[in-house]
C-alpha cells in the first residue's frame, strides 16, 4: 500500500521505528522499495555520490528533478522526498517554483535545510499543497559557515536553538524533520518533544525513523562516517542488505552507540 505523510505520523504515534534511505535512480528504488523501505529521499548528496563533487553545493533544481523523475518510475509504495538544492528556496517565491518543478517531476515531499527563518517559506508551501520536510543538525549545505561537517548541538546553547528551531518547523507547518550528526541524547530529546517524525542520521537510535545515504549502506563509499553500516557485506545482494537495514532499525539495533555521538 502507498506509504504517505500520514503513514509515518502513524508509526512515530505507534512507537514503531521506521527506515528511510536515499535512492537516485530507478533500478535502486524498485529494489529499495520491494525491500519494504518506508521512504526514499533524492538527496542533495547526489552532488558527492553520483557528480562525484566534494559538497553538496553544486547541485541545481534541474538535476534533482530529473533524478526524482527517475526514482519515481522505479517506486511502487515508498514515499518520495526530493531535496531541495543551495539556493533554490532563499526567498518564498524561488521556493514556491522550484517545489513545484519537484513536484511535477513526482515528489510527494519536499526537504529543506535550516531553522526558523525558513517559517514564512514553509507555511506557504504547505498552504499551496506542498508537504514539506525540514532538515536541521549538520546541514551541509551550510558547510562553509559551520568551517566542516561537524557534529552540531553538542553545547547546551546550540542544543537549546536546535530545540526551539524544530518547534518552530512544526508549527510552521513541517510533516516531518531530518536531524544530522547530533548526540544520541538531543535526538531523543527532540523525537519526544515535537509531534511529527524525526529522522536521524548520525543522531542514535531513539529518533522514529533513520536515513541513510544508499553508498553508505551498500559499502560504497571510500571513507564511510561512523554513523554509518555496510548492510551489504552480511548480505551478499543489495535486496537482502536493505531488508536487515529496515530490521536493524525497527528492533533498534542499528544505529548502536559505537555509529553514535555522546
Ligand atoms: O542529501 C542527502 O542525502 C540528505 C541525507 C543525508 C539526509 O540530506
Amino acid at each position: 500500500m502507498a506509504i504517505t505523510v500520514r503513514t509515518l505520523q502513524k508509526l512515530k504515534n505507534e512507537h514503531k521505528k521506521f527506515a528511510t534511505i536515499t535512492a537516485y535512480d530507478a533500478t535502486f528504488a524498485r529494489i529499495f522499495d520491494e525491500a519494504g523501505i518506508s521512504a526514499i529521499l533524492v538527496g542533495d548528496s547526489l552532488g558527492n555520490t553520483i557528480q562525484g563533487g566534494s559538497s553538496t553545493l553544486g547541485v541545481t533544481t534541474k538535476d534533482i528533478a530529473y533524478h526524482t523523475k527517475c526514482v519515481r518510475a522505479g517506486i511502487k509504495n515508498a514515499l518520495l522526498i526530493a531535496d531541495m538544492p543551495f539556493m533554490s528556496y532563499a526567498n518564498v517565491k524561488d521556493a514556491c517554483k522550484n517545489a513545484y518543478k519537484l513536484m511535477q517531476a513526482g515528489a510527494n515531499v519536499v526537504k529543506l535545510e535550516g531553522g526558523a527563518h525558513l517559517c514564512e517559506t514553509i507555511t506557504t508551501l504547505v498552504q499551496n499543497g506542498i508537504p514539506v520536510c525540514g532538515h536541521l543538525g549538520l546541514t551541509p549545505q551550510s558547510v562553509n559557515v559551520f568551517g566542516g561537517y561537524l557534529v552540531q548541538g553538542r553545547e547546551e546553547e546550540q542544543a537549546k536553538k536546535l530545540i526551539d528551531d524544530c518547534l518552530a518547523l512544526e508549527k510552521a507547518g513541517a510533516c516531518m524533520i531530518v536531524v544530522e550528526c547530533i548526540p544520541k541524547a538531543l535526538g531523543k530529546a527532540l523525537s519526544e518533544t515535537v509531534h511529527v517524525p524525526i529522522i536521524g542520521i548520525g543522531a542514535g537510535n531513539e529518533t522514529d525513523g533513520q536515513i541513510m545515504v544508499m553508498h553508505d549502506a551498500l559499502g560504497l563509499t571510500a571513507k564511510p562516517p561512523k554513523f554509518t553500516k555496510d548492510f551489504l557485506a552480511q548480505s551478499g545482494n543489495v535486496l537482502d542488505a536493505i531488508r536487515l537495514y529496515i530490521k536493524e532499525v525497527s528492533d533498534g539495533s542499528f544505529p548502536n552507540d559505537a555509529h553514535s555521538f555522546n
